[in-house]
């Protein structure tokens, strides 16, 4: 089945739902930012209450990847506040989880996320990851597209699964007033998925301008862009399914930051996706 093309949608537009298919966390709302119909993969924004306590040793069938936005988790013996970082494989096992003060975390599952039965699986010691707190990691930009160079582009690597199909999720910062070289630039298509969360600032590209909060799922083979920043960015990227390959078109596209609110949605996001967003809330 796969997910429909998103791009993009203002988490703020959309509602708290009570639960996600397959996820027995109680009292745990979701905004789905996207989902796959087929094997019920799935990303969205977690919304544990405050008081969220869930005691017994379990596993999921599902890679569970998740930034904490805002608020901690307790899970196991660590504490992931804002900013922390996990990749936790299927079979990986949860002793305890709870959340005294509450937490808010950007989470993807890899397929629904149902309890797993019986002994775990071992767990994949290539994927997982299970902490990084990502404000104490070094920014880097070794290997970047030298065509992306004007974007002023810094990373850092939270996932990258160099031995199979090179799937990756980075934090990206882009600087502020970068835009193509004479406003002009050509386009861009990867074989993979490419999927973004805004955390801060602002990207502009042909569909619109994209804030905090601001959300987006391109299919393989969409020709994208060209992007820039007036203030600067901060995204979590992911590239899923395929390796992240840059494919350059061959004109060059005008590129503008005042461009009209022009999302590409599915029949189901389009009420929600019809306005920016222009309040407060940041998710
Ligand atoms: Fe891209």
């Amino acid at each position: 089945m796969g997910r429909p093309h998103i791009e993009f949608i203002a988490a703020q537009n959309l509602p708290w739902d009570h639960a996600l298919p397959g996820l027995a966390r109680s009292g745990v709302e979701v905004k789905v930012l996207s989902l796959d119909d087929g094997n019920g993969a799935a990303s969205g924004i977690l919304r544990y209450p405050a008081g969220f306590s869930m005691d017994g040793s379990h596993w999921l069938d599902a890679t569970e990847e998740f930034l904490v936005l805002d608020g901690e988790l307790e899970l196991n013996s660590r504490s992931y506040g804002a900013h922390a970082y996990a990749n936790l494989p299927p079979g990986y096992t949860r002793e305890r989880m709870s959340s005294p003060r509450g937490a808010t975390l950007l989470t993807f599952f890899d397929r629904a996320p149902g309890a797993g039965q019986g002994a775990p699986p071992q767990v994949d010691g290539i994927e997982l990851v299970e902490y990084l707190d990502v404000v104490r990691m070094e920014w880097d930009s070794t290997g970047i597209d030298p065509g992306l160079a004007f974007m002023g582009i810094k990373r850092k690597t939270l996932r990258r699964d160099h031995t199979r199909d090179q799937r990756a999720s980075f934090l990206i910062a882009t600087a502020p007033h970068n835009h193509p070289k004479d406003w002009a630039c050509p386009a861009l298509t990867h074989p993979c998925v490419e999927e973004c969360f805004m955390l801060a600032g602002d990207l502009t590209g042909p569909q619109g301008v994209l804030h905090t909060g601001c959300y987006f799922w391109r299919p393989p083979g969409i020709a994208h862009g060209p992007f820039g920043s007036r203030y600067g960015s901060l995204s979590l990227i992911r590239f899923v399914d395929g390796k992240h390959v840059n494919v350059w078109g061959d004109a060059a596209l005008p590129y503008s930051y005042d461009v009209p609110h022009a999302p590409v949605l599915p029949p189901h996001l389009a009420a929600f996706g019809a306005e920016p967003y222009r309040g407060f809330l940041p998710w």
